[in-house]
């Protein structure tokens, strides 16, 4: 039977104080609980600011526990008190449902049992990054992956198209349980790398800025420096294409060729309409 509790999972955005929608923070309002799921105190405390009832989701964090049972704990968390009639809200950082599993499965679980679950979107780290370091991800085309499973499948990346990782500052871990993985780590994702990049290619450890006070980390470097970097829990792996987009000759003279059947097909027909559209991302080669 469906119950009356609700859950929308909404995100706070990267900045604190800038980035929240007024959806998201009419949704914060009219929630009967708050949970919250940030990572920096300062957002915690204005969220706390912001409703009587904001509950921390931090504590669930424990050294050595695994993510994927915190994570878990913290859905029971949520769906308890959906289960108990209230309206939830929960506030995470950046965009609720982007490299965070937590909404995605609270919503997927609430809406099982019967109740009504949605997202609000929020501006995510990937959000920040095409606007300070200036990419389009239209222009070359843009993969993201977590850091870990990047290395632990073999994904078809691609070097002509910018490659984002996420969560590189634990890249290969297997607990899932560790707050940093170290050199011996970063070596092995170092090599996989090397399959599709030089040493010399420069990269950029970006952090966004998450107060109106602070800049963005935009840091440059080649490639081969990854091993001794600085990398932290907020930081996301930027690295541009190294090659360049490499022509599909069979598919384009299958199009030619359509193209052609058509304007013979047009030419027999009623005279043709306007001018073709212009894709400015895709000139045809
Ligand atoms: C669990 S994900 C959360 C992402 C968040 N939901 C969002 O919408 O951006 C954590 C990862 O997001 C990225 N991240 C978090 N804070 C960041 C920041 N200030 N700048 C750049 N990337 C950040 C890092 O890759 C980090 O390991």
């Amino acid at each position: 039977m469906a119950g009356r509790g609700t859950l929308a999972c909404v995100g706070t955005g990267m900045m604190l104080g800038a980035h929240l929608s007024p959806r998201a923070r009419s949704t914060i309002a009219a929630a009967d609980v708050v949970f919250v799921a940030v990572s920096d105190p300062l957002v915690e405390l204005w969220l706390q600011g912001m409703h009587a009832d904001a509950r921390s989701l931090q504590p669930y964090y424990t050294e050595g526990r695994s993510r994927h049972e915190t994570y878990r704990r913290m859905v029971e968390a949520l769906l308890a008190e959906v289960r108990a009639g209230r309206t939830v809200c929960a506030a995470f950082y950046g965009h609720p449902g982007v490299f965070a599993g937590v909404a995605h499965a609270a919503i997927a679980q609430a809406r099982a049992e019967g109740h009504t679950a949605s997202m609000e979107p929020g501006i995510s780290a990937e959000d920040c990054l095409y606007a300070d370091l200036g990419i389009d991800p239209g222009a070359l085309g843009c993969q993201h992956y977590e850091a870990s499973q990047f290395m632990f499948y073999r994904r078809r990346s691609d070097p002509s198209a910018y490659l984002v990782l996420w969560q590189v500052g634990v890249a290969g871990d297997r607990s899932a349980a560790r707050s940093a993985t170290g050199p011996g780590h970063r070596r092995l994702l170092l090599g996989r790398l090397l399959e599709d990049y030089p040493p010399g290619h420069c990269i950029t450890l970006y952090e966004a800025a998450t107060l109106p006070i602070t800049a963005a980390r935009m840091e440059e470097m080649p490639l081969s420096d990854l091993v001794d970097a600085d990398l932290r829990p907020q930081t996301t792996l930027v690295i541009p294409p190294a090659v360049a987009l490499q022509p599909d000759l069979e598919m384009l003279d299958r199009i030619a060729r359509l193209d052609r059947a058509e304007q013979e097909r047009a030419a027999t027909a009623t005279p043709s309409q306007g001018t073709p559209h212009v894709d400015e991302h895709h000139p045809i080669p």
